[in-house]
């Protein structure tokens, strides 16, 4: 199998490399041309034209313009990035009878009540970021072969991420205040590739499969959750940690404001993801704990 990876060089995009590489032979770009391909999502034209020119079974679509306080500000980029590009991708994948998988996020709802939101819920979401990653979903969906995956708070060991902000923030401050009215799961990089890879496997032996899914890890937390937890790891680690544990404040959204309003409510029901798949998705804190090794061992 030809497959077409784009943002290969994103948290996600990554770890793609890693788990498509079994699947068959994988063309991965970044927005540099590479080898005359153009994998710049804000040249629809040149995209469409690397699609055809490469010819894939399976385009993963790795690429977003995932700043989401400076998408408030341009807006037209983000959408171009978020929709317009993925819109031409679903396209080129219909033309060639293409799998095309794609990531969206919870900030595609408005964050109200603490259900777990489920696929088929009332979107409503709150900020440019969140408005222009709907519309991608939405034209994703028009290919006839599609899988996306709505997913939360991702990270990685590699680049920066929340974690290593703490830890960072932990060893020089004697306070800290985190937000704690915003409830999600932390979801690795690495979990999103690994499902990906297992459900492009499944739904290409049974094209029903194709579909909207939420894949976040398992359990929830608030990021004053996430912050304690990390902090934490870090101290019985051995490592310099200044702060105290009750020194590491639980403060509301309100008293934090940004550009970009965030959902209060992220928690995302994997119900018809682990039923489809058959999978198990472990709860937040081994990914995390994983992560953390790997950092804190460098
Ligand atoms: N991060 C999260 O917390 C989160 C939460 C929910 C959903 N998601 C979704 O998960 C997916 C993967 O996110 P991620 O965390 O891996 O994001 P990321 O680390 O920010 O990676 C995004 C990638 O997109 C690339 N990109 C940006 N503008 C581009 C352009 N004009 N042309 C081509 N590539 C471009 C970036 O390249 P450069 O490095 O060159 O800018 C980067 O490689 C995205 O669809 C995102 O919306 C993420």
């Amino acid at each position: 199998m030809k497959i077409l990876l784009f943002g290969k060089r994103g948290q996600v995009g990554w770890e793609l490399q890693r788990s498509l590489a079994p699947l068959g032979q994988l063309v991965a770009l970044d927005r540099d041309r590479d080898g005359g391909l153009c994998g710049d999502f804000s040249d629809l034209a040149g995209l469409a034209a690397c699609v055809r020119e490469v010819a894939p079974e399976l385009i993963v679509n790795a690429a977003a313009h995932t700043a989401v306080d400076r998408a408030e500000s341009e807006p037209e980029l983000a959408r171009t990035i978020n929709a317009l590009a993925p819109d031409v991708l679903a396209d080129e994948a219909n033309r060639l009878g293409a799998w095309l998988v794609h990531y969206s996020t919870d900030y595609v709802f408005d964050g109200s009540g603490a259900t777990p939101w489920r696929e088929d819920d009332a979107t409503g979401p709150l900020s440019v970021y969140g408005r222009t990653k709907l519309a991608g979903e939405q034209a994703v969906a028009r290919c006839r072969r599609h899988l996306i995956f709505r997913t939360s708070w991702v990270y990685a060991a590699r680049g920066n991420n929340f974690a290593r902000t703490m830890l960072r923030l932990a060893g020089e401050r004697d306070q800290l205040k985190v937000i704690a009215d915003q409830i999600g799961a932390p979801t690795s990089a690495e979990l999103l590739a690994d499902v990906t890879a297992h459900a492009v496997r499944c739904a290409r032996r049974q094209p029903a499969l194709a579909g909207l899914y939420h894949l976040v890890a398992g359990g929830e937390t608030s990021w004053h959750g996430y912050a304690r937890h990390v902090i934490d790891f870090a101290r019985n680690a051995g490592q310099a940690i200044r702060v105290a544990p009750a020194a590491v404040e639980a403060i509301a959204s309100s008293a934090y404001p940004l550009p970009a309003p965030r959902p209060h409510n992220s928690r995302l029901d994997t119900g018809k993801l682990r039923s489809a798949f058959d999978l198990h998705l472990p709860d937040w804190r081994v990914g995390v704990d994983r992560m953390l090794g790997e950092v804190l061992e460098r």
